[in-house]
């Protein structure tokens, strides 16, 4: 996969994608990561980027021309161009499954108060990672990058597996962890983990799953697609509602 990132702070990258997982798929060709710098576009002697909002107010607003031409320098005919945004879609889980099956996504991350409107006649989607503002699209774009390529294959270890966690294929959260030592402060491990019985392991952790899943975040049991049969059966993945977004596995919620 090959990521384009538009940005005026190419610096905010460096940590990142340069530790951990993120860096091991690099160093393994799974991803090529390119940072855009959208200065280099910029206009006339300054390199201008932004200007005054028509109809006025505080702030700026990021002119289209040094964006249509960064994005037009990366764009192939299999890109995908998605803009950070606050206004955009909600990022989860199933979008993250949908973006890691295309070969080149294309990151734009805003600053200012905006992009100027005509922008988005050049992007395929919006994206934003919460319910919050952000200072720009940087960090989201560093979160969209981090959460599509861990799932790229290769890119995680049979020990980080990405099948069984929370927002899994399930739409489930996950199911409480634990390691040694077998007492911790008083704090004993659940005695069925110590028992060896794998199949008695396995029906606790999803019934823990499912009652974490109905405690703490109910709605993601509403968002689940319809269940065929009981609790025990398996879910296909969520669709996340975008065309095109349904994998070969999925009915398309
Ligand atoms: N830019 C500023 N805030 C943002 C958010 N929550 N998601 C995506 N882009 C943003």
């Amino acid at each position: 996969m090959d990521i384009d990132i538009i940005t005026l702070f190419p610096g905010m990258f460096a940590g990142p994608f340069d530790e951990s997982i993120i860096a091991r798929a690099r160093q393994r060709g799974l991803v090529v990561i390119r940072l855009v710098n959208l200065r280099e576009f910029g206009l006339g002697r300054h390199k201008v980027v932004d200007d005054t909002p028509f109809g006025g107010g505080p702030g700026m607003v990021m002119r289209p021309e040094p964006l249509a031409a960064a994005i037009e320098s990366v764009r192939r005919p299999d890109s995908r161009v998605i803009l950070m945004t606050p206004q955009g879609q909600l990022f989860r889980q199933p979008v993250a499954r949908r973006l890691a099956q295309l070969p080149h996504l294309v990151l734009v991350c805003g600053r200012y108060e905006g992009v100027d409107e005509r922008v988005l006649t050049l992007v395929d989607e919006e994206l934003s990672i919460g319910d919050y503002v952000l200072t720009g699209g940087e960090l989201p774009a560093m979160v969209v990058v981090d959460a599509v390529v861990r799932l790229l294959p290769g890119a995680l270890g049979a020990e980080e597996s990405a099948e069984q966690e929370s927002h899994g294929e399930e739409g489930l959260l996950d199911w409480p962890h634990y390691t040694r030592p077998r007492e911790f402060r008083g704090l004993t491990v659940p005695e069925i983990l110590l028992s060896g019985d794998h199949a008695r392991i396995a029906a606790w952790r999803r019934a823990q799953a499912l009652e974490r899943t109905r405690t703490r975040r109910p709605d993601l049991l509403e968002r689940r697609p319809q269940q065929p049969a009981g609790p025990e059966r398996a879910a296909p993945p969520a669709s996340d509602g975008q065309p095109g977004s349904s994998s070969p596995d999925s009915d398309g919620g």
